[in-house]
């Protein structure tokens, strides 16, 4: 197998002025291509602020992340959104879908932004993704008028439209139903095979948990 994610040696401290708030301390991970990966920890131990760096959505305050064989922190903006856009499906813990654009519009976005595939292409892959989280009869739908799973679902159907090598989740089912969350895990794993495609899961869900090749607990800003 080879690495899909590497991080060596990563710390984060949040500066805010007179407070600064250390949240990770001198983290390694290595995640191998097609591997599934759960991190587990309590509510502020820090995996979120984790996730956000290993997508490059922040940078760390020390260490290196390479995703692919790139080393991301030394990419400029512009090559970061390419990356992200092309390589990385991120499920944010709050879905942030843009609320002026259908389900459908919604999940063809990151397609749409790479001016390779045409509209009727991205809408259709979109509506083919909605329909296997269960959301046929909802394409039309603006978030504000999803329920809350609903919404999950959409960001994780947007997540998995560009087929990307490595999908970046922050609770992925915490808003969902055991069926849906069963259906959801499905998905990303048939996606998994079918793709190679590596998952590295942010969950509470001991359960889904237990179905990821690895789980990692982090505490206090480091891996147990
Ligand atoms: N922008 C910020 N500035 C200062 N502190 C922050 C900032 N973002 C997060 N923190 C702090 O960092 C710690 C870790 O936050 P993080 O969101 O990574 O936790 P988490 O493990 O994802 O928790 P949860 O399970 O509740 O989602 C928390 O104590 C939080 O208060
Ligand atoms: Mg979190």
């Amino acid at each position: 197998m080879s690495v899909i994610l590497e991080a060596k040696n990563i710390s984060k401290i949040y500066d805010e002025g007179k407070i600064k708030t250390a949240v990770l301390s001198g983290l390694d991970l290595t995640v191998q291509k097609g591997e599934r990966l759960a991190i587990v920890g309590s509510s502020g131990s820090g995996k979120s602020t984790l996730l956000h760096l290993l997508g490059g959505l922040d940078t760390p305050t020390t260490g290196e992340v390479w995703v692919n064989g790139v080393c991301i922190n030394h990419l400029n903006e512009t090559q970061r959104g390419k990356l992200r856009n092309e390589s990385l499906g991120f499920i944010y813990q709050f879905h942030h879908l843009l609320p002026e654009f259908s389900a459908t519009e919604n999940v063809a976005m990151p397609l749409l932004m790479r001016h390779d595939v045409s509209i009727r292409q991205a809408k259709e892959r979109a509506n083919a993704l909605l329909d296997k989280v269960g959301l046929s009869h909802r394409t039309h739908h603006r978030p504000s008028e999803l329920s809350g799973g609903e919404r999950q679902r959409v960001a994780i159907a947007r997540a998995l439209v560009s087929e990307p090598k490595l999908v970046l989740a922050d609770e992925p089912t915490g808003n969902l139903d055991d069926d849906n969350a069963k259906a959801v895990f499905d998905l990303l794993s048939e996606l998994q095979n079918n793709l190679g495609m590596a998952l590295i899961m942010v969950t509470h869900d001991r359960q889904l948990a237990s179905r990821a090749d690895r789980v990692l607990e982090m505490k206090s800003g480091a891996w147990v």
